[in-house]
This record gives C-alpha cells, sequence and structure tokens, in this order.
C-alpha cells in the first residue's frame, strides 16, 4: 500500500531572510509515517522544515511554503492509495516577497497576505484524487461541529481533530488526544504519546481503507 504524509509547518517568505510560520512541530506527522513504516508500508513523506530526524524506510521530499507542497503533493497523489493530510500549512502567504532584506524605518509597517491553496480541500476536487483521504483539524472550540463540517466540504473519509487550545497535547509537544471524526461514528482516543496514538491511528485507518475496497469490489461485482 503506498501512503502519501504531509507533515510540519510551511514557511511563508516575506524577504530574503524572513517568513512567517506556525508552532508545528511535524511530531504527528513523523510518527504516522514511522507507524505506517513499521507496518512495511511504502510512504512518502512530504514535509516543512523540522527538526526531527527522517524516519528510516520512508521517501522524504522536504518543502518550504504552502505552494511548494501543494505542487509536490499533486505531482505524487494520483500514484497512492491513502493521503493524510497531517501539515500545519500556512493559511496565507505575503502578496509580494522583497529582493531585499526589508529595512528598518517606520514605526509601524502593513504586511497583505493572501490565501495559499488548501491543499487537502484540492485532493478530490482539482487533483482527483480517489483513494483513501485523511485530514486534520486544528480546533480551539466546536472540536466536532467543525471538524464534521471540514469532512463533508473536504471530501475526505476521515478527520483527525484535536483541541490546540488545551495545554499539554496537539502542537509542539510530544502528547495528543483525538477525535477521529468519519461519516457513521465518531471515535475518541485518550491522551497518549504521539508515537503511541499514531500506531492506533494507523492500524484504524488500515482496517477502513480495507473496508471501503471491499465494500467498492463488491458492488462492482453486483452491477
Ligand atoms: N490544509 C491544507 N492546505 C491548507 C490549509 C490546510 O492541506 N492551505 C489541511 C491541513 O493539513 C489539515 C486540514 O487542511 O489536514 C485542516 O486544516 P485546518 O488549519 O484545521 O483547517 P482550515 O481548512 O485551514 O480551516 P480553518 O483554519 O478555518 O479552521
Amino acid at each position: 500500500m503506498k501512503i502519501l504524509i504531509t507533515a510540519g509547518p510551511t514557511r511563508e517568505p516575506l524577504d530574503p531572510v524572513r517568513f512567517l510560520s506556525n508552532r508545528s512541530s511535524g511530531r504527528m506527522g513523523y510518527a504516522l509515517a514511522k507507524a505506517f513504516a513499521l507496518r512495511k508500508e511504502h510512504v512518502l513523506l512530504i514535509s516543512g522544515p523540522t527538526t526531527l530526524p527522517i524516519p528510516d524506510h520512508v521517501d522524504f521530499i522536504p518543502v518550504e511554503s504552502a505552494q511548494e507542497m501543494y505542487d509536490v503533493v499533486a505531482h505524487h497523489l494520483n500514484q497512492m492509495d491513502v493521503a493524510i493530510f497531517c501539515a500545519a500549512v500556512a493559511d496565507y502567504t505575503p502578496t509580494t516577497v522583497a529582493d531585499q532584506k526589508i529595512k528598518k524605518s517606520e514605526d509601524t509597517i502593513t504586511i497583505t497576505l493572501k490565501k495559499t491553496p488548501d491543499i487537502l480541500g484540492s485532493a478530490r476536487s482539482l487533483m482527483n484524487f480517489t483513494g483513501y483521504l485523511v485530514g486534520f483539524a486544528a480546533e480551539t472550540e466546536n472540536l466536532e461541529a467543525n471538524a464534521r463540517r471540514k469532512l463533508e466540504t473536504k471530501h475526505c473519509d476521515m478527520i483527525i481533530a484535536n483541541d490546540v487550545s488545551q495545554a499539554g497535547i496537539g502542537f509542539d509537544s510530544n502528547d495528543n488526544e483525538v477525535l477521529i471524526v468519519e461519516a457513521a461514528e465518531n471515535t475518541a482516543l485518550p491522551r497518549d504519546s504521539k508515537e503511541h496514538l499514531s500506531r492506533h491511528i494507523a492500524e484504524i485507518i488500515m482496517q477502513r481503507f480495507r473496508q471501503k475496497n471491499e465494500a467498492s469490489d463488491s458492488q462492482t461485482q453486483l452491477s
């Protein structure tokens, strides 16, 4: 089975020495890549800048910006059986990148931002991906409702939601606690290390992927 995983933050350049980014450590995506590699699955990890070691037996493509991540995903997605979008992609990027370092002059400056491409949101609609699609949802309120909305609007098979307002879990920490949201059910996985949680999540994704394939095989035989 071939699995694509996006991980880490993206960096949106402002000038040759500065960028906008976020606190994502990449740990959850890297732990998932490791969990699937341990199961002898073929993993392609596409990652923004992190300080983590690349997991063994994983194909790795480093990227920087949201647009670069979009282009690499678009290039590989249709050879994949499963795609898991774990990256904390910047939602906005500066409209212009200065050629030279921006000098300090005025007391305040204004930076205009434009939306980045929604990679997960394009997987079905623009990239025509037909495999098993998993997104993440980082929320500070209404966890289930927001995750369910993302499940539907981005045409995912599964959303893994976590509450980023809780201290000690999620962004930039070792532990996480997630709610797995699917069309027919929710599954809560209690607080655990990202490493343990990832093994559990990998097992659930493999199971659901097989069920989905069996269902579409029997559909084909019936028609
Ligand atoms: N995502 C993506 N490309 C983007 C933004 C997000 O692929 N430009 C993916 C993330 O990797 C994650 C999912 O979309 O799997 C949800 O990301 P999140 O930031 O929670 O949601 P948004 O769609 O950005 O919505 P909002 O920020 O309004 O909650």
